[in-house]
């Protein structure tokens, strides 16, 4: 077997909870009478939550203090934090279950590499953390995806070799990340918008391990 573990993102590709930060950022917004939009919302997606908030300001057009913005990210994380509170495995995406223990019995190394700060709290909700041998999120790395430093961390803490790691993620900049780490990428979701994958599917419903991870 040439490749040794796969590398998970978690927002958009394990669970849904682009609503939840679209819902906590468009609430945000309104504090300084902006109203964010769902395609601004998804060029949200892997960004962490400084980086989103600077962007936000900038489409919004204001400046604002550090002091402000400090507030700002603590009070859309307040929101947000709320939001996730009932979160369950319900709300684990269609498929992701089956594959996780599929490619655990193949003998896949399976990593979390994820901007969220929030990331420990969603995968403990959910049940989903017993399948992974190790968890890089955003307190451990310092740049944002598409710097490849949360996935080569997880093949670090993992033991094995970039080249070695396939890498599933929902974002282009993930896909951007997993690429410029020389890992293999597939892509969760359409095609056209993630065109630098390797592969692309558009769920993980009825997905056969062994198929897909074949390159
Ligand atoms: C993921 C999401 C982003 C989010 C980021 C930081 O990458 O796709 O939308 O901004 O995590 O999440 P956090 O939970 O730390 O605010
Ligand atoms: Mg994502």
């Amino acid at each position: 077997m040439k490749y040794k573990a796969c590398l998970f993102d978690l927002d958009g590709v394990l669970v849904d909870t682009a609503i939840y930060h679209f819902k906590a950022w468009r609430q945000l917004g309104l504090n300084f009478g902006y109203q964010l939009t769902e395609d601004q919302n998804e060029q949200l997606k892997g960004i962490s939550r400084v980086e989103s908030l600077d962007r936000i300001l900038g489409w919004a057009g204001v400046q604002a203090s550090e002091k402000e913005k400090s507030k700002w990210l603590v009070e859309k994380n307040e929101h947000y934090l709320d939001l996730i509170s009932n979160m369950n495995p319900n709300e684990i995406l269609p498929g992701v279950s089956d594959f996780l223990s599929q490619i655990k019995k193949e003998g896949y190394l399976i990593a979390l590499g994820s901007a969220s700060k929030n990331a420990q709290i969603i995968l403990e909700k959910t049940g989903l953390i017993k399948w992974f041998d190790a968890i890089i999120d955003g307190n451990k790395v310092s740049k944002s995806k598409p710097d490849p430093e949360v996935f080569l961390k997880g093949a670090h803490a993992l033991g094995v070799k970039p080249e070695e790691c396939i890498v599933f993620e929902d974002a282009q900049a993930g896909v951007e990340a997993a690429k410029k780490g020389g890992m293999k990428a597939i892509g969760i979701g359409e095609a056209s918008v993630l065109f630098e994958a390797d592969k692309v599917i558009s769920t993980f419903l009825n997905t056969n391990a062994n198929s897909l991870l074949k390159f």
